[in-house]
Parts: structure tokens; sequence; C-alpha cells
């Protein structure tokens, strides 16, 4: 049996080609060929800088970047052949400028290595994806503070403990997840600015003994600096943990929103509708009405969150410099990227779609006695009670109602009366869900004209690109 010839790439003292186990555990191109438009961009900088530190001719960076832009174009157009044999995208691009412009490819890989390309691609790959984050996640806030502005006094019950609690409105609700999106996109912007910085040029992990000119490529791929110290350069997968993190939390606000979502369109709720467009029906049972899409946003933060796990796992330990675990950080994190896009597209879609159902809302806004901090707060304001006694009163009170299975507003006075005695027929102002939210004026509350305010106040900030904090 005849042996294969070794890899072409980095053969030279090798005589058998590797076991085809080898290849296999060993190829990254089946996922990494997602790093191709990145890592032409990289290498048409790195040939460009060569050029002009005199380390390569002129004539050679020229028929380089040509044959990297063909390449480019090969890939755009789907017929550029991958080949697992050529282990990765930083290979099978080579390989293939040398077909194209023979001997002038080999010098483009002069004081670079794998190690210190696949961390620049995967980088740029990161940074490219915050920036659609940023776009997508400030569509999500837009879309939830038109519906707010819409719905500022439409008045639903708020929970805790997932129990009616005291009454709010829908706007107020919507944009309490405006503020967890700024806060998120923040997170990017942070991980963004710390990424920021070039790896190129860190060579395998020593520098290189090459004049190089390190500010130059940074500044050509849009880099703020080099990275300060080679080993550092091509071991640090902090910025893609970083991302990860904050796509997690992101996905988890999603998640929360999402099973809203599910729980609001349940005919016991019936709080929202969600059109024909984000529902599915049953193959089944022809009456229903799945809300599919945000089940599955709710389940994304599984796989975005994993692949976070997945990676400080990788890194843990990892002795300096570069280790071919390192390898393991791309896929799973292309993955998460590309699901968190789906979710935010699909979050967008839904928000903008669903509409409330505003009677509903209100009927179950006055159940369960959610207005009985209004009763107590009226006792203490009018009859300056202490609190505490307040909260006890308003107790008896509301067990006088539970007993004879009515609303608090549906108590007489008399019956009131018979609790405490200097309980007046102006308590009866405080108990409707209506004046419960006009009241809650503090900053921050729920007031229809605290929502209409605050979501104006949105509208400016996302106007002038101030939508992160
Ligand atoms: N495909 C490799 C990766 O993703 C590229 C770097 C390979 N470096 C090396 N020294 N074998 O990590």
């Amino acid at each position: 049996m005849t042996e294969k010839p070794a890899n072409a790439m980095w053969g030279g003292r090798f005589a058998m080609s590797p076991a085809e186990i080898m290849q296999e555990i060993n190829a990254s191109i089946g996922f990494d060929k997602a790093l191709a438009p990145q890592d032409i961009r990289g290498s048409k900088a790195h040939a460009e800088m060569l050029a002009e530190a005199g380390i390569i001719t002129k004539s050679d960076a020229r028929e380089i970047v040509k044959g990297l832009d063909k390449i480019k174009a090969e890939i755009d157009a789907g017929t550029f052949e991958f080949s697992r044999a050529l282990e990765d995208v930083h290979m099978n691009v080579e390989s293939r400028l040398k077909d194209m412009i023979g001997a002038a490819a080999g010098r483009l890989h002069t004081a670079r290595s794998r190690n210190d390309q696949v961390a620049t691609d995967f980088r740029l790959f990161v940074r490219d994806a915050i920036d659609g984050i940023d776009t997508a996640l400030e569509g999500v806030q837009r879309a939830l503070v038109e519906k707010a502005e819409k719905h500022a006094g439409t008045v639903m019950p708020g929970f805790t403990h997932l129990q009616p609690a005291q009454p709010v409105t829908f706007g107020h609700h919507l944009l309490a997840y405006v503020e967890m999106i700024s806060r998120d996109r923040g997170r990017f912007a942070d991980a963004r600015k710390r990424l920021n910085e070039s790896p190129l040029g860190s060579a395998a992990l020593a520098g290189t003994s090459f004049p190089i000119d390190r500010e130059k490529t940074a500044e050509a791929l849009g880099f703020d600096r080099p990275m300060a110290n080679s080993l550092d350069g091509v071991s640090d997968r902090d910025f893609a943990m970083e991302t990860l993190a904050a796509a997690t939390i992101t996905a988890v606000h999603f998640s929360r929103l999402a099973e809203e979502i599910v729980i609001w369109m349940t005919p016991q709720f019936g709080f929202v509708k969600l059109s024909d467009r984000f529902t599915t029906g049953s193959s089944i049972m022809p009456q229903k009405r799945n809300p599919d899409a945000a089940e599955l946003a709710r389940a994304k933060v599984g796989r975005i969150a994993a692949a976070f796990q997945g990676l400080v796992i990788v890194m843990k330990g990892l002795p300096l410099a570069y280790s071919k675990d390192m390898q393991e950080d791309k896929e799973t994190a292309f993955d998460a990227l590309s699901s968190l896009r789906l979710v935010m597209a699909a979050m967008a879609g839904m928000i903008a779609d669903l509409e409330p159902n505003a009677e509903a809302m209100r009927a179950a806004a006055g159940r369960g006695y959610s207005t009985a901090t209004d009763l107590a707060d009226w006792l203490v304001r009018e009859l300056k009670m202490p609190f505490r006694d307040a909260h006890h009163v308003t107790g008896s009170i509301v067990k006088v109602a539970e007993t004879k299975g009515i609303d608090l507003e549906a108590l007489s006075l008399e019956e009131m009366q018979k609790v405490e005695p200097r309980i007046t027929k102006a308590v009866f102002s405080v108990l409707s869900v209506e004046n419960s939210v006009k009241s809650r004026t503090s900053y921050g509350g729920t007031a229809p004209q605290n929502v209409v305010k605050m979501a104006r106040q949105w509208l400016r900030r996302l106007e002038k690109g101030r939508g992160k904090v």
C-alpha cells in the first residue's frame, strides 16, 4: 500500500501521512471556513505591511493581494473547494493561493504563524458579530419602546412569585426590558473595547526577528493598537469568553420575556395575542395556537450558556502559549452567536406583532386584592396609622372580602368600618386599579404619566445612539 504524501503545508520532515482518525480529529475546516472573510482581510493587511517594511517585494504583495481577492470571490460564489486534508481555513486559503500565483504565495507566511493568524481572525469575527448584535439589540429596544408608549396606560397585574401583587402598566413592564437591553449593549461594548487589540505579529509565540510594523497591520484591520505581549497575543481568548458571557446574560433576558409571552398567551391568562406570523398550529388539535417562536427563544439560552461554559472549561488550566485545545474555541461560539442573532430577530418580530387584550389584563389586575397596598397606604396617609398597623387592618378587610368572594372595591363602607371605624368613603378613590397605577408617580414607578415620559425619553435616546449604558 502506498502512503499518501504528508501535508504539503508543513510536511517537510514527515515521511507518512496522518492516520485517517488523526486527520479527522485535527481538522477544523468544517467550521472554521466561516473565518474565511476575516482570514483574507488579515492576510491582505499582513502582505501589504510586509512589502512596505521591505520584507517582501511590492510586486509579490500585489500578486498576493490580487490572488486573495480572487479567492474571496470564489468563496462568495460557493465555488471554492475546501479540503479536509489541508486541516483548516488558513492552509486552505494559502494552498489555493499557491495554485493561483505560484512561488509568491509562499512568502505570505513570513513573520507570521497560524497562532497569531487564527487569534486575529477570530477576534475580527467576534468583533463583527458584536457590531451586528448591537444593531439588532437596538432594534429590539425600539420595538419595545414603541409598544410601551402606546400602552403607557394599559393596566395589567404586576406579579411577584407569579402571584398578583400590585397593578402595573403594560408599558412599564415592557420598558423594564429596554433597561435590561441597555445594559446588555453596554456589556458588548465593553467587551469590544478590550477585544480591539491586534494579536497579528505575535507570530508563533515569541514575536519575530523580521522588522514588521504591528501598528500598521493593527490600523489596517481597525484595531486600536497591537497587543503588547506576544505570548498573551496568541493565547488569549478572554475576548471570546467575555462576549459569550454577555451573550448568555442577554439570552437570559430574552428567555424571561419569552416565558412571559408564553404565559400571557395561554387562554387562562389571555393577555396578548400573537398573529399567525409567530404562532403554529397543531397537527391533531385544530383549536391550538402555539407560541413556538417564544418557546424557542426561551430555550436558546441553553446552547448559548453552554458555549460560554464550554470555552471556560477548554481554557481552564491551559499553559501558555498556544495549545491545540484552543481550536475548540470556535464551533460552539459561532453557534451561540448565530443563535443569539436568531433570538433577537424573532423577539423583535414578536414584540411588534403582539397585541395586548386590555380588557383581560384590566380584569385580571383587579383580582387577587391587588390594591390592598393602596388601602394600607391610605390608612397611613389619612388616618396617620403606622404602616405595620395599617397592614394588619388591611389584612382583616381583605379577609372579609375573601369570605364574601368579592373584590375590595365591592365591599361596602359599613363592612370596612366594622374593621376600622375611622374609614370614610374617600377610601374608594384608591381601590380601583386605575387609581392605583396613577398614584405610583415615584421616580421609576408605573404611573402612566411616568411611562409616557420614559418612553419618549427612550425614543430620543435611541435616536441619538445613546441606548446603552
Ligand atoms: N486551526 C487552528 C486553530 O483553530 C489554527 C492554529 C493552528 N496552530 C498550530 N500551532 N497548530 O486553533
